[in-house]
């Protein structure tokens, strides 16, 4: 009854911004991601027949409301009464405000439902990896995946499955950690706030559905030039409409604008890069392996950068 699994973080290129049902975690729509070999989380869970769920994530006990999150989706494979022990380690520096969630409740699902002995299919372990944060559903898979928005009301038709693999194409992606500090709006809170309030909102679904059509193409074609188009698009077009709930919600700072500045004008002097953004003020750019050796050197000491880190296509989940 004890299983250990490693998942790796995926940053989306389409992005998911919204849920149709908060409980069973459903998408209002489709997103498109790139799976990050080196950010990796190991997870080990065992079930025993003890009081409580423990759960350590890098030898910190987790409490409260994080435990209860935890506790909740083991109820999803918990064979009986039996408690868990959880113990799960990130590989990239949490400090550094990236979302570990992904690769996290991924980790967490194949290592709990392997440890309650059942067998999922991949579909399915994407599925239950969904009900602990959307994006988990696609760290899932290796390369390049494509979550599927799905129909059914139970959401077994909304898991990820693999665009390409990671092989596919030697894409390059270069986090850009421009501060270490306060906690941003979680993600749930700010897309369902964005859903709620904002006029844009309606209008942001519509370009998710075009976008996944393009970034498909772009991807199975290796067209670096609609690909940056396409997802800066669908970067901007997410974050236009946070910003236009009521109240805003602002993920950027100074220096993420900055950044995109900075991107923008990289790229207008010859060097392939195009940058997104997710529920955070991070900036990460995607290139090429011929490019990456030139990026990275440019942001590598810039003032507005305060960590760096870089990442090529990662491998889907795995057991250890
Ligand atoms: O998986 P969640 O609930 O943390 O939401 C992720 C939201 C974004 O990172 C902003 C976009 C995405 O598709 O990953």
């Amino acid at each position: 009854m004890r299983a250990s699994a490693l998942a790796r973080s995926n940053i989306a290129l389409v992005k998911y911004w919204g849920k149709r049902d908060a409980t069973l975690n459903l998408p209002a729509a489709g997103s498109i991601s790139m799976t990050l070999d080196g950010l990796e989380t190991r997870t080990t869970v065992e079930f025993g027949p003890w009081e409580r769920d423990t759960v350590f994530i890098n030898d910190e006990a987790l409490e409260g409301k994080g435990l209860a999150k935890i506790s909740k989706f083991l109820d999803l494979v918990r064979p009986g009464t039996l408690c868990a022990d959880v113990r799960s380690t990130n590989s990239f520096p949490t400090a550094a405000g990236l979302a570990s969630s992904a690769s996290g409740f991924a980790a967490l699902a194949l290592a709990a439902s392997q440890a309650a002995g059942l067998e999922l299919t991949p579909q399915e372990l994407s599925v239950l990896a969904r009900r602990g944060s959307g994006s988990a559903a696609r760290s899932i898979v290796g390369g390049f995946a494509i979550w599927h928005e799905g129909q059914k009301s139970d959401g077994t038709d909304s898991f990820a499955e693999e665009l390409a693999p990671a092989d596919h194409w030697d894409l390059r992606c270069v986090v850009l950690v421009t501060r270490k500090g306060p906690k941003d709006v979680p993600s749930t809170e700010g897309m369902n706030h964005t859903m709620e309030t904002s006029p844009f909102y309606a209008e942001w679904l519509n370009t998710v559905r075009r976008d996944m059509d393009g970034a498909k193409e772009a991807i199975v074609q290796k067209d670096f030039v609609r690909l940056a188009e396409v997802s800066e698009g669908s970067c901007l077009a997410m974050h236009a409409s946070a910003m236009a709930a009521r109240p805003a919600v602002i993920y950027w700072n100074a220096r993420t604008l900055e950044l995109i500045h900075e991107v923008r004008s990289l790229r207008a002097q010859g060097k392939a890069c195009f940058f997104t953004i997710d529920a955070g003020p991070h900036v990460k750019v995607f290139t090429t392996a011929e490019d990456v050796y030139g990026v990275k050197a440019y942001f590598q000491d810039h003032p507005s950068v305060e960590d760096l880190l870089v990442a090529k296509p990662g491998q889907g989940a795995e057991l250890l």
